[in-house]
């Protein structure tokens, strides 16, 4: 049998031994580290930053990754030395950035809900440009911006008010979300911003959800974004040089999803975008880690009951929350036997004392024993980054594969871990 590339996974094959990312099996890497593990393909995520960047082509552009997807050092490592800027949301997101070396002036902040001093911070470590999600915010930026000699550079984040199509958990450029102002207001906040000192608007910035997989939300997003842009321009002191489109970009969880390439996504924008004159910020995240990582986990257990068949885990909604959180499903092959063929419905669960601690309902799966490595594709965004040590339970390790070597890159929670940071009354 060749080997069998899966469509939802980038460099993890199926192969006459089992499940394996760049010649290295994945059974090989549980047994070496444990379970429940990451593991990434951090070549792929590089492989993918890079697709990205050439789908702008001659476009002026950043492509600056979200590190929310996942935050991990040598994620980000990987990606810095490629040539990414970065997205953050916090500043602990920033932390991680500038940890890794990045360069601040490639650095753009987001975020709903900046507390003054990670301003501080943001404008303290140099950072090119702060996405201000309201007026409230502008007036605080130029508050924190007072004692710096230099204006700050921000972004005004502009509610499109398209439908994303995607959950609606994920979408966030709607009327009614939080975030950002809508094109009338995002107007009247540059008016107001253009009196404020130590601040300067130069661009604007959106991001309609995540998962998305039509173009069209993006096009109409655009378009609208480009408007408040030309509305605005009067009142700017100082022309429009950034358009930010934020990240978004979904990818295939199954087999037979949909797929929409980066350049899939710019093509239709691209007389768009070039006509504009700004430099074009992307803030992928999903679309460059997701693929590239996985979920291992051991069966513990098979629980066979009148009504039911539980395949017990021992990964549970701790470690990878998304399938709870937002009742998708990812796919989930047994390591060693990917295909073979499929036996009586079962329920996939994780040890988590919770109902909601399923991973997939009713599904005809191979059979499995106590032991069995498993994988749970497309977990290397939003997956770790997401877990808890709900139940006490350790955070799971993570393991980088560079070529064909494998790197731990963040080591199993010791049970010291869980209580390190508490203190007990001295009674
Ligand atoms: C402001 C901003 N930019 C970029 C992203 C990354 O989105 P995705 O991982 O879907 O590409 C997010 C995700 O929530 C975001 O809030």
């Amino acid at each position: 049998m060749n080997d069998h590339a899966f469509p939802f996974a980038r460099g993890f094959v199926s192969t006459p031994e089992g499940v394996a990312v760049n010649g290295v099996l994945l059974e090989d890497v549980a047994k070496r580290y444990g379970t429940p593990l990451y593991v990434y393909n951090l070549d792929a995520m590089v492989e993918a930053w890079r697709e990205w960047t050439a789908a702008f082509g001659a476009i002026p552009h950043m492509v600056c990754y979200a590190v929310k997807a996942n935050p991990n050092l040598a994620v980000l490592q990987g990606l810095k030395n490629a040539g990414s800027g970065f997205e953050v949301n916090s500043g602990g997101e920033l932390f991680r950035a500038l940890t890794v070396g990045a360069d601040p002036s490639t650095v753009v902040m987001s975020g709903v809900g900046k507390r003054f001093n990670e301003i501080v911070g943001t404008i303290e470590a140099g950072v090119a440009l702060i996405s201000v999600d309201s007026l409230e915010e502008c007036r605080r930026v130029s508050e924190a911006a007072a004692g710096v000699s230099r204006d700050v550079d921000i972004l005004l984040r502009v509610n499109p008010e398209v439908d994303a199509r995607t959950h609606p958990y994920i979408a966030t450029g709607m009327k009614g979300h939080k975030f950002g102002l809508g094109p009338d207001e995002a107007i009247r906040a540059v008016k107001e911003a253009a009196n404020l000192p130590s601040l300067r608007v130069v661009g604007f910035g959106m991001h309609i959800g995540s998962q998305i997989l039509e173009v069209e939300p993006y096009r109409e997003a655009v378009s609208n974004l480009l408007e408040v842009a030309n509305v605005a321009r009067p009142f700017l002191r100082t022309e429009p040089k950034y358009l930010d489109i934020g990240g978004g970009l979904g990818v295939p969880y199954a087999e037979g999803d949909t797929e929409v390439t980066p350049s899939q996504l710019l093509e239709p924008l691209r007389d768009t975008l070039a006509a504009s004159g700004m430099t074009v910020i992307a803030e992928p995240g999903r679309s460059i880690t997701a693929r590239a990582g996985v979920l291992v986990a051991k069966v513990e257990y098979v629980k066979r009951t009148r009504e039911k068949t539980f395949v017990i885990l021992d990964a549970g909604m701790n470690d990878l929350l998304r399938p709870m959180l937002y009742r998708v499903s990812h796919t989930i092959l047994p390591c060693r036997n990917p295909h073979a063929p499929a036996q009586d419905p079962v329920d996939i669960v994780g040890p988590v004392c919770e109902t909601a601690d399923t991973f997939a309902e009713g599904v005809a799966f191979p059979k499995v024993k106590e032991k069995d490595f498993v994988v749970i594709f497309t977990t290397g965004a939003y997956g770790f980054t997401m877990s808890s040590r709900y139940n006490s339970r350790r955070l799971p390790a993570e393991v980088g594969i560079v070529g064909n070597d494998m790197h731990l890159v963040r080591r199993r929670d010791f049970y010291e871990d869980l209580v390190g940071a508490e203190r007990m009354l001295d009674l």
